[in-house]
């Protein structure tokens, strides 16, 4: 009787271990590339760290939100058919405004028509996030591009991501304007983890400089760590690549700006920062708080 219970047993967990096994669901996490000072180079910085992540063999897409002055789109050479303008105006679904560009970066275009999102009613807005909800596990990254600057917009979008990298130049101007940015996230929410990319270096000397008396500045007066995720030099193949309209990464491969990219986006795949809420958390934050 004994026997024929183990037999039971084992034949039974021996089912059990024949389960297909269920595959593990992918984290998808949100990424805000934003900076205080205009024009500092987020926008093409964001798509060559996101086709530096494709190279790591992760599955990336780039959402362009900063509505007002949309450009991924441009800088990628191409004209999307649909965009979130047209997405809410035609009652689309998120894969319907979902573009294929180069080496399968994803990319969903602002386009023009509204420059605040979060100005449209409650109904909409809920369904447009929670279209958006259904890329969870579709991809590695989605890589927020975010307009300049502290707009309400802009603090809703790096409050409720993953991770934001701060993009600056060496430029005072530029390092004032993106620790404003950190002292009112830091009043909002003090667990944001923020990382600073210093751009458009003339030495990694002036790179290096520019971040450590940044992480000082941090440390000293708001207790808040910003560590450097890299440095990129001030490259003509950039403003280069801009006119061809083509990524750096693909028209310049092998030039320094590209490298350095690469080494960031390297850097960033090495960060152990816990994973918090992917994108349902950020789309429940982005409605909810
Ligand atoms: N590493 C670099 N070396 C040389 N030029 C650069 C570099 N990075 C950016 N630029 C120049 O800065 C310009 C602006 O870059 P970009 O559009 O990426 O900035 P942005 O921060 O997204 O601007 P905005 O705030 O308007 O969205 C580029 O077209 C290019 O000419
Ligand atoms: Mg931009």
């Amino acid at each position: 009787m004994l026997d024929q219970a183990n037999q039971l047993r084992e034949k039974m967990m021996g089912k059990k271990s024949e389960k297909p096994e269920r595959k593990p669901v992918k984290k998808t996490r949100v990424l805000a590339v934003t900076s205080g000072k205009g024009g500092v180079g987020k926008s093409n910085f964001a798509l060559n760290f996101g086709l530096s992540l494709i190279e790591q063999n992760k599955k990336v897409l780039i959402f362009d939100v900063d509505l007002g002055f949309a450009n991924i789109d441009v800088l990628l050479g191409r004209t999307p058919r649909e965009t979130i303008a047209t997405m809410i105006e035609k009652d689309l679904s998120a894969q319907d405004i979902i573009e294929e560009g180069p080496n399968g970066l994803l990319f969903i275009s602002g386009g023009n028509g509204f420059n605040d999102l979060f100005q449209m009613d409650d109904f909409k807005l809920q369904k447009f996030f929670r279209e958006l909800s259904t890329l969870q596990g579709q991809v590695d990254y989605i890589i927020l591009d975010t307009g300049a600057g502290l707009s309400y917009e802009n603090l809703r979008f790096i409050l409720a991501a993953d991770d934001v990298i701060l993009v600056t130049t060496p430029e005072p101007t530029s390092i004032t304007d993106a620790y404003s940015v950190v002292k009112m996230v830091h009043g909002k929410d003090p667990n944001v983890h923020m990382k600073l990319v210093v751009n458009q270096c003339i030495s990694t000397k002036e790179g290096l400089r520019t971040a450590d008396n940044f992480k000082q500045a941090a440390e000293q007066f708001l207790g808040k760590e910003i560590g450097a995720l890299g440095y990129i030099p001030s490259d003509s193949h950039l403003p280069d690549a801009v006119k061809r309209q083509k990524p750096l990464l693909l028209a310049y491969p092998n030039s320094e700006a590209a490298e350095a990219i690469r080494r960031t986006a390297n850097e960033f795949l090495q960060l152990r920062v816990p994973y918090k809420l992917g994108l349902k958390g950020f789309i429940m934050k982005i409605l909810f708080k």
